[in-house]
């Protein structure tokens, strides 16, 4: 069982609760586009040859099943709401990967792993739902090898005409109004355009990279910027 605080509980209920349409909402409401984001990321990944890789917040493993389909390294998901996590273990048995991937519910501020166990450590659309962000990404750092890499996928904001305005429109207006109606959880996206909205990114993302053992950074804008792929190297 893990041990919960109240944002961080309010979190995990948030993701217990929408379990079952997570998957359809998220292509649904992103018209597909995360599913490109995902492959981008593991690409990027790929082309450092990673042998073990942990998937922190992986929900319904969506990014750990990209991971396998082009590598064959042993991947390790770890997520708070256990039923997002049971979603993710349907989905693995169906596509007979369990002998690949790995699923145990586990808070990405405590990893239950020792000190330098992966390769490869990445985080797609969890960060920004962390208690206390450079708490996170310092975990992620202590149990990377030396020279290992982090890849974080995030939403971010768009910064010039006319994307931005449209993309606020979506956020604030239609986003929330769809995902209450689909989903039937009032806070779940409303949660989204306010998170993202406080959420730090672009150069200020990186910062927290950096202060949390992090160098090589970089940062690589998708879709006029709605959402970036961070990556950095464990010093
Ligand atoms: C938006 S989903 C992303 C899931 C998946 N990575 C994807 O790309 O679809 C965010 C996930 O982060 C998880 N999460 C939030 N805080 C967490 C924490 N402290 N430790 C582990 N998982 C966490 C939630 O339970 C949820 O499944």
């Amino acid at each position: 069982m893990v041990k919960v605080s109240t944002k961080k509980e309010n979190v995990r209920s948030m993701f217990n609760s929408i379990a079952k349409r997570y998957d359809f909402l998220n292509h649904f409401l992103s018209m597909g586009i995360d599913r490109l984001w995902r492959k981008k990321l593991v690409k990027m990944l790929i082309s450092r040859n990673p042998l073990t890789v942990l998937d922190v917040a992986t929900g319904t493993a969506d990014l750990a099943i990209e991971v396998s389909r082009q590598s064959k390294a042993a991947i390790t998901g770890i997520d708070i709401a256990e039923e997002m996590i049971n979603i993710g273990i349907k989905k693995i048995g169906s596509l007979k990967l369990e002998n690949q991937i790995k699923l145990q519910v586990a808070d990405s501020e405590n990893i239950p792993f020792s000190d330098k166990s992966f390769d490869a450590a990445i985080v797609a659309f969890g960060v920004r739902n962390f208690e206390t962000l450079d708490k996170g990404l310092a975990e992620m750092n202590r149990v990377l090898k030396s020279n290992g890499m982090i890849a974080v996928l995030e939403f971010s904001r768009p910064k010039h005409f006319p994307v931005r305005n449209l993309y606020m429109f979506y956020f604030r207006f239609i986003l929330p109004s769809l995902g209450r109606l689909i989903s039937g959880d009032k806070g779940a996206y409303t949660y989204l355009p306010d998170s993202v909205k406080q959420f730090p990114d672009g150069n200020d993302f990186l910062k927290h990279l950096t202060q949390t053992g992090f160098t090589q950074t970089t940062e690589t804008r998708l879709s006029f910027g709605i959402a970036t792929i961070y990556t950095g190297i464990k010093l």
